[in-house]
């Protein structure tokens, strides 16, 4: 998409010691730009299988965890490597519940954050960042002290992004309740209200479709922070800041606007979506731009998480029987795989996460604002979890590069 900062010029050579095309050094060492392909470590926690559209989290496939299990206990499973009993499921229910209120100092900063009018991701960082102030035990690095300290944090996660949206819009921030889910809660502290029980399962699907996946960017962010023998929630606020960006946790909010200027367009010309459609992808690419919400780093099919959100999206339009959005999205989805097919081809570029996270976001009443924090209130399960993993593993992670500059320069002030 033009103008969303995801169009930077590439380094697309890959070999090493190659500058203006003239090689150094035969034996230069092949170089992995953006380390794709790359493997750094193993996981037990998610199993992305790229070629067929699979994904599975901690041994059970996508399509049966997400619109099935609660959000706590996508978090048991990660954290403890195995299913909880009901009586497990309802300690940690409880215990999470407990924490989620943040502290009044953090409250000020998000204050200050909005009126300001930061990004919500950004007031997002800087409020996880805060939670250093309640740590009750901040050397504490025994396994048992970084799990409390996971649950600490991702209870908060979403009492940070409500109160700072309420504050963008002049309201006072609403206290979390402790009776209601995790997704529930996050809703209810947005609005005031409590949601319909398809409106907080809606979300839950959401959080659980996205709460890990592989070595994406910001995972990989929070193990690098952890790998050093820092701490968890430098950790999130690293993964925090490389979510925020376009090409990656930041794509949903574009991706619907790509949607609607479709549809102002289709209105305007009285053309069909599936042509405007087909028009804007031929435009944006031109302009040298990308279109959000499409394409992925591991998957070259259809990303399966998108087949789970559509369904999501379906079930939660049936609610009010207006499938009107939900159609045009789909339209608007198989003409842009088509003309990206034709107009970039072999790049295998598919639909992704993204673009039905902006319809579930959007059908449960989240403005686009709020898309990538509640990404992130979603994945910071997955965050702690590969955080908890990391530090098991304790091996740094460091990876080499190869100099290209010169080699011969003078050191002289310039006067
Ligand atoms: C996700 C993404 C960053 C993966 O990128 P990647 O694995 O690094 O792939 P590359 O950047 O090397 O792209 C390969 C080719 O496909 C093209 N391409 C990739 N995604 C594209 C998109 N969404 N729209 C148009 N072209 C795209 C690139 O321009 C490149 O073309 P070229 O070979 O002619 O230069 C990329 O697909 C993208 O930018 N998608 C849009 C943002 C998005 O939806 N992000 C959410 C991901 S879940």
């Amino acid at each position: 998409m033009e103008g969303t900062g995801s169009n930077r010029p590439r380094n697309r050579g890959d070999r090493a010691g190659t500058t203006g095309g003239k090689r150094r050094r035969a034996s230069a060492p092949l170089i992995a730009h953006g380390l794709k392909g790359i493997v750094v470590s193993t996981t037990r926690l998610s199993h992305v299988d790229g070629e067929r559209g699979e994904l599975l989290i901690a041994g059970i496939p996508l399509a049966v965890l997400a619109p099935n299990a609660a959000y706590e206990d996508a978090l048991f499973l990660l954290w403890h490597d195995r299913v909880p009993t009901p009586e497990e499921s309802a300690a940690l229910r409880g215990e999470m519940a407990a924490l989620r209120a943040v502290p009044d100092t953090t409250l000020r900063l998000l204050r200050a954050a909005a009126e300001r009018a930061v990004p919500a991701m950004d007031a997002l960082r800087m409020g996880v960042a805060t939670l250093s102030l309640i740590d009750p035990a901040p050397g504490d690095d025994s396994v048992a002290g970084n799990l409390r300290r996971a649950m600490s944090l991702v209870a908060r996660f979403p009492t940070l992004v409500a109160a700072f949206a309420r504050m963008q819009e002049g309201l006072a921030p609403i206290e979390p309740r402790t009776d209601l889910s995790h997704a529930a809660n996050y809703l209810y502290m947005l609005t005031g209200s409590e949601p319909a029980a398809a409106v907080a399962r809606a979300l839950e699907t959401y959080f659980n479709t996205v709460v890990d996946h592989g070595m994406n960017a910001s995972t990989f962010v929070a193990r690098v922070i952890v790998s050093t023998r820092s701490d968890m929630v430098s950790a999130l606020v690293g993964a925090i800041g490389a979510l925020k960006g376009p090409l990656h946790g930041g794509a949903p909010g574009p991706a619907l606007d790509m949607v609607f200027a479709i549809a102002d367009r289709a209105r305007a010309s009285a053309r069909s979506i599936a042509d405007e459609a087909d028009a804007y992808v031929r435009e944006t690419l031109a302009g040298g731009g990308r279109i959000m919400g499409f394409g992925h780093r591991v998957y070259k099919v259809r990303d399966p998480r998108a087949d789970v959100l559509a369904q999501a999206a379906v079930e939660l339009f049936a609610r009010t029987g207006d499938h009107t959005l939900y159609d045009m999205v789909r339209t608007v989805e198989a003409a842009v795989v088509r003309t990206l097919a034709e107009l970039k081809p072999g790049r295998r570029l598919e639909t992704n996460v993204e673009f039905y996270t902006a319809l579930v976001l959007h059908g449960i009443g989240l403005s686009t604002a709020l898309f990538t924090p509640t990404f992130a209130v979603g994945r910071a399960g997955g965050w702690t979890a590969h955080v908890l993993e990391q530090i098991a593993a304790d091996q740094l992670i460091r990876p080499d590069s190869v100099y290209i500059g010169p080699r011969d320069r003078t050191w002289a002030l310039s006067a």
